[in-house]
């Protein structure tokens, strides 16, 4: 095993309807982080507990559903789990666990974890080594589950929205090119009405930025799909990572 002075850190963000427990419980990553010696980190979706009127009338807004942007809409106002990934859990864990390497972490997620992973990585150059989704929502200001959440949490404006848009950051990212890989099921319901995974492509083809974006043939978007090929994604964050 390569000798690190200080521990290597992916963060998971989970999607829609999951709490922290999901990807735990059934992405079966621990057997291999732990082989190379990578601590995963997995937050929860949403802020819980504050009991706002409505927040779980919706399986797709409100509780389990942060999309990882901050509101501005008042009512939403504690729905910040942008800033939550970007600066406090990490301020919190690096408290907690001093030889972690924080500076130089990796992240990945599903669905709407994808986009928070994609958008958080794309937002912040240098933060990360490397980005990797499953079945992410690639360009969520032009899909209903992206009209739904940024109209709700963001408000009417529609040009407060392209900050939150993986497809929309790429288009203007000039900072340093993070490697990302992308899966997507064949077989996934949500594919051409809320993935669009080509459209982030075409973008990446363009710009020719570092995106390898995978169809897998007869996978869906549950977590047998993220399962399966889980050990990929961990092996290409390892090797971003230097180990
Ligand atoms: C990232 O790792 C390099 C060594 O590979 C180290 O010099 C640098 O300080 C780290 N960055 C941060 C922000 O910790
Ligand atoms: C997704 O595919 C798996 C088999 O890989 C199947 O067991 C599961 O029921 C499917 N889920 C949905 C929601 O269709």
């Amino acid at each position: 095993m390569a000798c690190h002075l200080l521990g290597q850190v992916i963060f998971y963000l989970s999607g829609l309807t999951c709490t922290d427990e999901n990807f735990i419980n059934k992405a079966g990553a621990q057997r291999l982080a732990s082989e190379l010696g990578i601590a995963l980190v997995a937050p929860d979706t949403s802020p819980r507990g504050l009991n706002v009127e409505g927040e779980s009338d919706n399986w797709d807004f409100g509780l389990s559903a942060g999309f990882y942007l901050n509101a501005k809409v008042e009512k939403w106002k504690n729905w910040r789990m942008y800033e939550y990934v970007v600066e406090e859990l990490p301020a919190l864990i690096q408290r907690s666990f001093p030889n972690l390497d924080l500076g130089n972490a990796s992240i990945m997620g599903h669905s709407m974890g994808g986009h928070g992973a994609l958008t958080i990585a794309l937002k912040n150059p240098g933060m990360f080594k490397s980005i990797s989704a499953f079945a992410p929502i690639c360009n969520p200001t032009q899909v209903p589950w992206g009209h739904k959440a940024f109209g709700g949490y963001l408000g009417d404006d529609q040009s407060e929205w392209a900050q939150y848009d993986a497809t929309e950051l790429l288009k203007t990212y000039s900072g340093v090119s993070i490697p990302i890989l992308m899966d997507t099921g064949t077989d996934d319901p949500f594919l051409e009405k809320q993935l669009t995974p080509w459209v982030l492509e075409k973008v990446a083809q363009e710009k020719q930025y570092p995106l390898t974006s995978r169809m897998q043939t007869g996978y869906n978007h549950s977590y047998f799909f993220i399962a399966t090929f889980m050990a990929d994604h961990i092996q290409f964050h390892a090797k971003a990572l230097g180990l």
